[in-house]
């Protein structure tokens, strides 16, 4: 990958009108209410319950409370003047079971969430899947595997494009933009890989078969989104592509890269935008599938033909030709430390390295370059697709003044960084209609917890008093104007 540089100050600052200002949220992060209205465990539920998994203990039993306090948040958004807000359906809401009937009561939740928004002009995107598998479907083992079921088995695709038509039938008169999965790499690598991530299995195989059927649940569940929505929806899908560089420009450092481009983003991409598995992510993981679970049809399922491409950046991973040890793995999923690896067939080849940057509570570094090429690289590969950053932001250490007002210069700096890097990206070519900010609200971190704040609104776990800190209001003058100011100051 050619370094590309980001210079705030030299590009036009304006955005293109109508230009979607968001900010993200996932149900599982912060809904709380695990068992209100019908609802069931999901894997995470599990998982957060399961001593040792969770920093602290914690859990989403409560979160933030939003199941309680959406109204609230709504108006804070629209405080704020967001003009997009992109959240997710927590499956076991509204299909306890993960098959079957759905519920109306968690179905109406979501109805009147999205009514709320678009009454305050807050145009709503829905993600369908952000990482909470009923667990009904972890425990189900449709093809006899004593391994366990969830994604690894083909049955949950089919389970998810069901889900998808239920959500699509309840919503469909009122959302126009959906999002079939978050991050599926997070779903299998984490997930099943390294096990940092619900439902914590560490099986590399597995971790293959769950990315084969994330693909095969994209197609079907596109495909059940468009027989179930008008013809005005948009469905996309938010993938995290890796913006990896290699360490030297070496034959051998740059084949370290290619390796991780296949598992990392090529096992998403391939499917979804060219409908393959290139022949190098199949040769590189020989040793650990066949890969005999890809049924005849499942790639042309998975190429359902998109409306957009969500892209969810924060950092830049840089790889050398050398044997990767956990402390390197931490800082290249950045989701944890495990003995186990997120990397099937790579660890022998694959050693990472920390890029240069100032680094955030996550420890990882800010480098705005990476999503400015992400961009541009996904431009190049599907022309004419529109693109979102449907997550960017970053963690610090959060701490409230004196009079309780919370000041956060290094998340303007970044956010102000990364705005300049869509920006270029767009006088570029780049057809980017928005970014989602990751978050509105702090929330709960996945294995790290309460532990890292990534709110644009600082929450007090203890009352759930909400707080929007300085680079909310920074956020909001840039929003209104629809254009970056020179200096990443509030003034
Ligand atoms: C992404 C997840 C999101 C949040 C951010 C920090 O990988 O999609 O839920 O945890 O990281």
């Amino acid at each position: 990958m050619s370094l590309t540089s980001v210079n705030p100050t030299s590009a036009d600052p304006t955005f293109p009108p109508g230009f979607l200002w968001g900010a993200a949220t996932a149900a599982y992060q912060i809904e709380g209410a695990v068992r209100e209205d019908g609802r069931t465990p999901s894997i995470w539920d599990t998982f957060s319950h399961t001593p040792g998994k969770v920093l602290g203990g914690d859990t989403g039993d409560v979160a933030v409370d939003h199941y309680h306090r959406w109204r609230d948040d709504v108006r804070l958004m629209a405080d704020l003047g967001l003009s997009a807000y992109r959240f997710s359906v927590s499956w076991s809401r509204v299909q306890p079971t993960g098959r079957g009937p759905a519920v109306q009561r968690g179905l109406d939740f979501y109805r009147a969430l999205v009514d709320e928004l678009l009454a305050h002009g807050i145009q709503p995107m829905v993600t369908l899947y952000h990482w909470d598998l009923p667990q009904e479907l972890e425990d189900a083992f449709p093809s006899g595997s004593a391994a366990g079921g969830g994604w690894p088995e083909r049955d949950t695709a089919h389970r998810f494009a069901e889900y998808a038509g239920i959500v699509a039938g309840a919503l469909g008169d009122r959302v126009e933009m959906w999002s079939t999965l978050n991050e599926p790499w997070c779903s299998a690598f984490l997930g099943y890989g390294s096990g940092v991530h619900a439902p914590g299995r560490t099986d590399p195989a597995a971790a293959l078969r769950a990315a084969h059927h994330l693909n095969l649940a994209h197609g079907l569940g596109a495909q059940a989104l468009r027989d179930g929505l008008p013809g005005r929806a948009r469905i996309g899908v938010s993938l995290n592509p890796s913006a990896v560089r290699p360490l030297t420009p070496s034959p051998a450092d740059q084949d370290a890269r290619r390796r991780i481009d296949a598992l990392a983003n090529r096992v998403f991409t391939g499917p979804m935008l060219r409908g393959t598995y290139d022949d190098d992510l199949l040769a590189d993981t020989a040793a650990i599938t066949d890969w005999s679970f890809v049924g005849d049809n499942d790639l042309r399922i998975a190429h359902h033909p998109l409306d957009f491409l969500g892209i969810n950046y924060y950092a830049p991973a840089v790889v050398s030709a050398a044997p990767a040890d956990a402390v390197d793995r931490q800082r290249a999923d950045g989701h944890g430390a495990s003995s186990h690896s997120p990397w099937p067939g790579a660890d022998e080849h694959v050693s990472f390295h920390r890029a240069p940057g100032e680094l955030t509570a996550m420890d990882w570094p800010v480098d705005p370059t990476g999503l400015k090429y992400l961009l541009l690289d996904y431009t190049a590969q599907a022309p004419g697709l529109p693109l979102y950053v449907t997550e960017n932001g970053a963690a610090f250490d959060d701490v409230p003044g004196a009079g309780g007002q919370v000041h956060d210069p290094e998340r303007i700096r970044y956010l102000h960084g990364h705005l300049a890097a869509v920006r270029e990206a767009i006088a570029a070519g780049a057809d980017v209609r928005g970014y989602y900010l990751w978050s509105l609200l702090d929330n709960f971190e996945w294995a790290y917890g309460y532990s890292k704040r990534f709110g644009a609104v600082y929450v007090d776990y203890a009352t759930q008093a909400r707080t929007p800190k300085s680079s909310a209001h920074w956020y909001a003058k840039v929003a209104a104007a629809g254009e970056l100011p020179p200096s990443p100051t509030l003034d």
